[in-house]
C-alpha cells in the first residue's frame, strides 16, 4: 500500500500544496503572490489575504495532477513556522481542518528543515543519489543563512548562523537600494551575467567560528552608492551589470568560505545546498568548484525546489510519517525558528 501525503506551504508569499507519494513527488503547485512586488517587499497583511484566496485552488490542483482522489491520502504535513504568523495561521488553519474532515493525521513541519530535506525530492522514474548522513548543509534563504550538520532526516545541529541579516534579505535589500524588483536575488543574478565581478570591492566582515553577517556589507553598499550618485546621478543605471555582479560575488564568497570552513573543521565529506539562495547561479557553481577541490559528494536541489515550495515539507511530513511524529489538532504556528 502507498503512502500519500499532502504538503501545505504557506510561510511567506508563496501559496503551494503537493502529492507526494511514498517519497516520489506527484505534484507540486505553487501560487506566488505578485501583489507584493510594488511595495519591494512582502506586506503580511496582503500575504495572509493572498494565502486565503489561493489555498484551497491550490491543494485542488495538487491532488488533481497527482492523479489521485483526496479519499487516498494517508496524512496532511503542513509548515508550523519560522514565518509570517497570518501567513503561517492560513496554511496551519487549512491542514488542521482537512486532515479532521477526512480522519488522518496531522504532521508539523519546520520550514528551515524542509528545505534541507528537497535535497531528498524526486519524481518517479528519477534516480539521482540521495545525501548519505552526516552531512553538511549550507541553508541560505530570505530570513535564514545556516550551516547544520544533519544527522538523519529528523535531526540537523546548526553550527553558524547569522547574528544579523540573511543573504537572501542582503540580495533583496541591495536591489532595492539600486531600485530594482523584488526579490531582488533572481534580478541580481539575471543582471550580473553581463557584469564584472571585480568591478567594485566591498568589505567582507570579520566574523569567528562559522557565524555570519551581512548588515555591514548592506550599509556599505548603501553608502558607496550615496556618495557615487553625489557625483553622478546616474551612477547606477550606468554601473547596474557591474554592480550586482561585485555584490552577487561578495555575498557568495562570505558564503563559500564559511561551508568551506565547516568541510574543514568537520571532516564531513558530503555537502548539500538549501534555500532561496541556492538558485543562485554563481553560488552553484562556487560550491560544485569547492566540491571538485575536496572531492565532496554534492547535492544541490533542483531549481524549482530551491524557493519556497510545498513537495519540500511534503518530503519532510513523509519522512516524519514514517516515525508516526505528529501532531495535535491543538498546533499552533511560531513565528521565529526553533530547534528541531
Ligand atoms: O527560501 P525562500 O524562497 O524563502 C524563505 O524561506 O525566505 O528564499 C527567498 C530568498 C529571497 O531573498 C530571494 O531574493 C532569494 O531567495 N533568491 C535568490 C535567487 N532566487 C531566489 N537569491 C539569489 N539568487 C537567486 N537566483
Ligand atoms: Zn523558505
Amino acid at each position: 500500500m502507498h503512502t500519500y501525503i499532502l504538503g501545505i506551504e504557506s510561510s511567506c508569499d508563496d501559496t503551494s500544496a503537493a502529492v507526494l507519494q511514498n517519497n516520489f513527488l506527484l505534484s507540486n503547485e505553487i501560487a506566488s503572490q505578485k501583489v507584493h512586488e510594488r511595495f519591494g517587499g512582502v506586506v503580511p497583511e496582503l500575504a495572509s489575504r493572498a494565502h486565503q484566496q489561493n489555498i484551497i485552488p491550490v491543494v485542488e490542483a495538487a491532488i488533481s495532477h497527482a492523479n489521485i482522489d483526496k479519499k487516498q491520502l494517508s496524512a496532511v504535513a503542513f509548515t508550523r513556522g519560522p514565518g509570517l504568523p497570518g501567513s503561517l495561521m492560513v496554511g496551519v488553519s487549512f491542514a488542521k481542518a482537512f486532515a479532521w474532515a477526512l480522519g488522518i493525521p496531522l504532521i508539523d513541519v519546520d520550514h528551515m528543515h524542509a528545505h534541507i530535506m528537497a535535497n531528498f525530492l524526486r519524481v518517479p522514474g528519477e534516480t539521482r543519489s540521495m545525501p548519505e548522513f552526516p552531512f553538511l548543509c549550507l541553508i541560505v534563504s530570505g530570513g535564514h543563512t545556516q550551516i547544520a550538520i544533519v544527522r538523519n532526516p529528523l535531526e540537523r545541529e546548526i553550527i553558524g548562523n547569522t547574528i544579523d541579516d540573511a543573504a537572501g534579505e542582503t540580495f533583496d535589500k541591495a536591489a532595492k537600494i539600486m531600485s530594482l524588483p523584488y526579490p531582488g536575488g533572481p534580478v541580481i543574478d539575471k543582471l550580473a551575467q553581463s557584469g564584472n565581478p571585480s568591478a567594485f570591492r566591498f568589505a567582507k566582515p570579520r566574523i569567528a567560528d562559522l557565524n555570519f553577517s551581512f548588515s555591514g556589507l548592506k550599509t556599505s553598499i548603501l553608502y558607496f552608492l550615496r556618495d557615487e550618485l553625489k557625483k553622478d546621478e546616474q551612477f547606477i543605471e550606468k554601473n547596474t551589470a557591474d554592480l550586482c555582479a561585485s555584490i552577487q560575488k561578495t555575498i557568495i564568497d562570505i558564503l563559500v568560505d564559511k561551508t568551506e570552513k565547516a568541510v574543514n573543521g568537520t571532516g564531513i565529506r558530503t555537502l548539500a545546498l538549501a534555500g532561496g539562495v541556492s538558485a543562485n547561479s554563481v553560488l552553484r557553481a562556487a560550491m560544485r568548484q569547492l566540491a571538485d577541490k575536496h572531492k565532496l559528494d554534492l547535492h544541490i536541489p533542483k531549481l524549482s525546489y530551491t524557493t519556497d515550495n510545498a513537495a519540500m515539507i511534503a518530503m519532510a511530513g513523509y519522512f516524519r510519517y514514517q516515525k508516526g511524529l505528529f501532531a495535535g489538532l491543538d498546533a499552533a504556528p511560531y513565528a521565529t525558528g526553533v530547534k528541531v
